[in-house]
């Protein structure tokens, strides 16, 4: 049994993270600004509203952490407009964690940050640059922050998110001549992520997630 923060907790992988988190048998700290509104309870579950771009409010949630799992999203208008909340929140989060720990960083992006960029197919790179180019842009930052970093880190990075089921099928693609985009549930990648709680295997890793 672990002590998880889970930040950005409150909706899309987050919550499904905490949910299967919980399940595990997990004592999960859940934050976000609505956290409030968390609809699941559960005596291991505390929830907590924070702001990930304010430093008091992490370095406080950090308080008795194990383990750190970042899974911050912004709306589908703020894809068209400057992004930083990326790169902002994770400053923040690794900073906190470098001086006063826990070590360990679990971290969602997704396919098509970092070098994973040069594996998107030509049809798709357009288009993709067109809609998710600031976005990306900021997660290739907040991926450099945390790849350089003394944190033990693992970066999640999903191809196209659903609202499927989970299955436990999705493919863990952690060499760059296997990245490819695909599908994949927010449920299924949040399985991997409470995966990653008790398991070492992908630190210092940046797997793609897809069926
Ligand atoms: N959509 C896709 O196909 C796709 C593909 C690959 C990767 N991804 C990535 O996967 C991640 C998760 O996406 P999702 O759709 O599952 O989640 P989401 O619905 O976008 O949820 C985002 C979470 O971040 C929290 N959040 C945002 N700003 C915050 C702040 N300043 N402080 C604290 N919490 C904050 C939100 O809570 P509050 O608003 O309550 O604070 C919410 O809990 C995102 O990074 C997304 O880009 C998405």
């Amino acid at each position: 049994m672990a002590h998880v923060l889970i930040i950005g907790a409150s909706k899309g992988i987050g919550l499904e993270t905490t949910r299967q988190a919980l399940e595990g048998g997990h004592q999960v700290r859940a934050l976000a600004r609505s956290a409030a509104a968390i609809g699941l309870s559960n005596p291991s579950l505390e929830k907590v509203r924070g702001d990930a771009l304010v430093k008091k409010d992490i370095e406080a949630a950090l308080d008795g952490i194990d383990v750190v799992i970042q899974t911050l999203g912004i709306s589908l208008g703020d894809l068209f407009r400057p992004v930083s909340l990326f790169s902002d929140a994770t400053r923040t989060l690794v900073g906190a964690m470098e001086s006063q720990g826990p070590k360990r960083l679990i971290c969602v992006t997704g396919f098509g940050a970092g070098d994973s960029r040069e594996s998107i197919s030509c049809l798709q790179r357009v288009p993709f640059q067109l809609v998710f180019g600031r976005a990306y842009d900021d997660k290739s930052v907040q991926e450099r922050l945390i790849k350089s970093s003394s944190l033990d880190w693992t970066i999640a990075r999903p191809g196209v998110l659903t609202g499927g089921k989970r299955t436990g099928l999705y493919k863990i693609l952690d060499k760059p001549s296997q990245w490819r985009n695909g599908m994949i549930s927010r449920a299924d990648a949040a399985e991997f992520l409470v995966r990653q709680i008790d398991d070492r295997s992908f630190v210092g890793g940046t797997p793609v997630l897809v069926y």
